[in-house]
């Protein structure tokens, strides 16, 4: 038989790790739904057109999209992020605006795997639709900052910057093709070939010899026009205002191609890879109408579950739940009674597991030890007889024999105290 393995860039979430992943995605409900944000949960596939509105000079799109055809001969692909799909939402069902809505859930996207980037990735995130007020833009920026502060996460930095209106980023775009042109023999070959499919993106190189050539670049402010930078200051100034502190980093470009105005993004300082971004979002005014809808504005981000993890890992944050149950059943007479003490302990609140395939005392003592459980409920044929059971709290040592009909109220005695 050949021995099956997930797949390149996929894994599987177990115990504790998969309650912590549960944990994250409550504290990130908690978070956002305190602002008036409702869960959307969109399909994980979609039209490939969908998507295609992402842009399709970004790598995103190009390279890296699950793509198929299906029975039915639609050609779909798998989400590689939720913005396209709720703005898609937004078009089928125009809800009222302002519309603010989060969402939970997998990802997919055909990139080379490594620790921090995955094929498989999880996201949690928030949209706003309806409104360009830049308060709304600090609101979404703010309410990331405290999440991974909701999280116990201290070393993330936040950069903003604004990529201007439609066409400033196109002008933009030109102003650096030029720059960078006149100095392509410097550019290392994989930006060369970005630059004709992308110029913004070259900003984004990490390469060495594109080091110098970004820093002195030209920056985006100097191409936007007024009322974008008016947005901007305002923005800068509700930020302020609202003590969220952050850096403008004017080579901040994002990697898809719908954003226009605000973009940001959180780093971990305390991550070393080259992953460190570990969440990002911005304005795509531009978006819902690319869509087949009227002209809405839209603001949100994601932040990357797994990338997030990592980066609690390295700060000794956000330790994943204890999740155990309080009682342990021991029975050695025929397993009905574990079944009927399980049963009423459940119902009366109290979390209880028991062991199988009425196994010896001790096979099912060590199964009591390694569940966890802080009470030890025992039964053997003298305890049947006497409609007795033997209490043992775990942590002493120590066990004595309660009436079966007290049985609850003994245990919560115990689990309370
Ligand atoms: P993004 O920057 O492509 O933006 O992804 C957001 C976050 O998802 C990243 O910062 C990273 O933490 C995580 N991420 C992305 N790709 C991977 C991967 N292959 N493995 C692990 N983590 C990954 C978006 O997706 C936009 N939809 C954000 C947005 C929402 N903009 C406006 N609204």
């Amino acid at each position: 038989m050949p021995e099956f393995k997930t797949s390149p860039g996929t894994r599987d979430i177990l115990a504790p790790d998969s309650g912590r992943w549960r944990a994250f995605q409550d504290v990130f409900a908690k978070t956002v739904e305190a602002a008036g944000y409702t869960l959307i949960i969109p399909p994980m596939f979609e039209d490939l057109d969908v998507f295609l509105r992402l842009g399709e000079a970004t790598e995103v799109v190009s390279k890296e999209m699950y793509d198929f055809h299906d029975k039915g001969g639609r050609h779909v692909a798998l989400r590689p992020e939720q913005t396209a799909s709720v703005c898609r939402a937004f078009v089928e069902h125009r809800p009222t605006t302002p519309w603010k809505v989060w969402y939970a859930g997998p990802n997919f996207r055909y990139e080379k795997p490594q620790q921090g980037r995955y094929r498989q990735f999880d996201q949690v995130g928030i949209e706003a639709l309806g409104t360009d007020d830049p308060f709304l833009d600090a609101e979404v920026i703010g309410l990331g900052a405290k999440f991974f502060s909701n999280l116990g996460l201290t070393r993330v930095k936040l950069s903003v910057n604004t990529l201007g209106d439609a066409g400033d980023r196109a002008r933009y775009s030109q102003v650096l093709f030029e720059y960078f042109s006149r100095h392509e023999s410097t550019l290392s070959s994989e930006s060369r070939a970005t630059l004709a499919r992308n110029p913004l993106r070259v900003l984004d190189s990490k390469r060495k010899p594109d080091q110098e050539l970004i820093a002195n670049a030209p920056a985006i402010r100097d191409t936007i026009g007024g009322e974008a930078k008016a947005h901007f200051e305002s923005v800068l100034g509700a930020l302020e205002a609202l003590n969220v502190p952050y850096q403008v980093n004017n080579r901040l470009v994002r990697g898809l191609d719908y954003y226009r105005r605000t973009t940001f993004e959180f780093v971990s300082t305390v991550l070393e890879s080259a992953h460190t971004a570990i969440g990002g979002g911005g304005r795509y005014d531009g978006l819902v109408e690319a869509l087949g809808g009227p002209a809405t504005p839209g603001i949100g981000f994601a932040l990357g579950l797994d990338r997030t993890l990592l980066a609690c890992d390295a700060e000794g944050a956000f330790a994943a739940p204890k999740n155990t149950v309080e009682v342990f059943v021991v029975d050695t007479v025929d397993g009905m009674h574990a079944q009927t003490i399980c049963n009423l302990l459940r119902a009366s609140g109290v979390t209880a597991d028991r062991a199988y395939d009425l196994r010896s005392m001790k096979a099912q003592m060590k199964a009591a030890d390694r569940s966890g459980a802080s009470v030890a409920l025992i039964i053997g044929p003298g305890e049947a007889q006497n409609s007795t059971i033997t209490l043992r709290p775990m942590n002493s040592g120590e066990q004595y024999s309660i009436p079966r009909s007290d049985l609850v109220g003994e245990v919560l005695k115990v689990l309370r105290r």
